[in-house]
């Protein structure tokens, strides 16, 4: 890898290296345009997009070739920042206090009014926040100015990257910047924690230790084993937005009284009965507009929202599973 200015071959990110400062103006024009940019952290290298923009945070599962939307981590200059999109008890302040900047993230009830989007937070009333200690990422959040939603950039089911170069290999041809700061500090992930419940919550171990954390708090964390309050584990259905309606799946037509989910170019049906995902069969668009429409439609007060059949591919997996899963009966 050269020492200073741009490696860029016909269909791959350009590589750059960090300590040149037009490059993290440009990463900040990037990441305010919708476009992705990896960077390293003090943890891992991050995929970062504008947490605010639906359709930069729909690229980062397309990039990653997710299956399913999992809420990232948004991460923010300071904690000031991080406290506009969520909302503080007293234990995430003071955890926030003892490690922030650092490599803990912080699950805390979303501001009512936060700009962050739906897709960021799968759709959910709590928010992922981190405010990273790392110079390159500091100084790529504040180029950008907004928050970044930022999995590990490694494609999905691939160890996270810890290099540029692995950065690179995994997703060079899918993105618009790699930003080479050298290897990562800790090569783990952060420490996750949820303060939305009543006591804090493990979800994730990493960079943090338990110890560390529970002598901030002053109590034990729960576990995902500890069957003392309902998990709150991303992947459990329950813990997701599903909309009050029943949802009917691969529907050519609507039926009386139902709602309608389109995607492509459909005649427009029954007003605001209707939403398009995408009239020009975008799936990013698709992606991004996919919770806010659900409650839209819901909100109608309808028994029974049908949905157009989404294709199977890219984007459109991800966005069937969410679908399947709002689907899917309730307790
Ligand atoms: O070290 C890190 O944290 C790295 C670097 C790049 O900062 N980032 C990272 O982000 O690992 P990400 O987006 O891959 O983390 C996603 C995980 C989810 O799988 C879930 O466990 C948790 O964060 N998470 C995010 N939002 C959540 C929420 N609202 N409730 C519960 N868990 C959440
Ligand atoms: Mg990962």
């Amino acid at each position: 890898m050269p020492n200073s200015g741009q490696s860029k071959s016909k269909d791959n990110a350009a590589v750059v290296q960090a300590a040149d400062p037009a490059a993290i103006e440009q990463a900040g024009r990037l990441l305010r345009d919708g476009a992705l940019v990896a960077f390293p952290t003090e943890t891992v290298y991050g995929l970062g997009a504008d947490a605010t923009n639906g359709q930069a945070v729909a690229r980062i599962f397309e990039a990653k070739g997710r299956p399913h939307f999992n809420p990232l981590i948004v991460h923010a200059h300071d904690a000031q920042a991080a406290a506009c999109y969520g909302v503080f008890n007293e234990s995430a302040q003071s955890l926030a206090e003892a490690f922030w900047p650092g490599p803990l993230t912080l699950v805390v009830a979303r501001r009512d009014g936060s700009p962050i989007s739906e897709l960021a937070t799968g759709g959910l009333n709590t928010v992922a926040l981190r405010v990273p200690d790392h110079p390159i990422a500091q100084a790529v959040l504040r180029a950008a100015d907004r928050p970044l939603a930022a999995p590990s950039a490694n494609r999905s089911g691939h160890v996270s990257a810890t290099r540029a170069d692995h950065v690179a290999a995994d997703l060079g041809a899918r993105i618009a910047m790699i930003i080479d700061g050298g290897g990562t500090r800790h090569g783990v992930e952060s420490t996750i924690v949820a303060l939305a419940g009543d006591q804090p919550r493990l979800l994730r171990l990493g960079a943090v230790t338990v110890d560390a954390i529970e002598a901030v708090v002053g109590e034990r964390l729960l576990r995902g084993t500890d069957a003392t309050e309902t998990p709150q584990s991303p992947g459990q259905l329950a813990s997701h937005y599903a909309p009050r309606a029943d949802l009917r799946l691969d529907a050519t037509h609507v039926r009386p009284g139902e709602a309608r989910l389109m995607f492509g170019s459909e005649a427009p049906a029954n007003g605001e009965r209707s939403f398009n995902l995408s009239e020009s069969g975008d799936l990013v668009e698709a992606a991004a507009n996919l919770f806010a429409a659900l409650r839209i439609l819901d909100a109608t007060g309808v028994k029974c929202i049908a949905v157009s059949p989404i294709p199977q591919v890219g984007l459109g997996e991800a966005i069937n599973d969410r679908l399947r899963r709002a689907a899917a009966p309730r307790s």
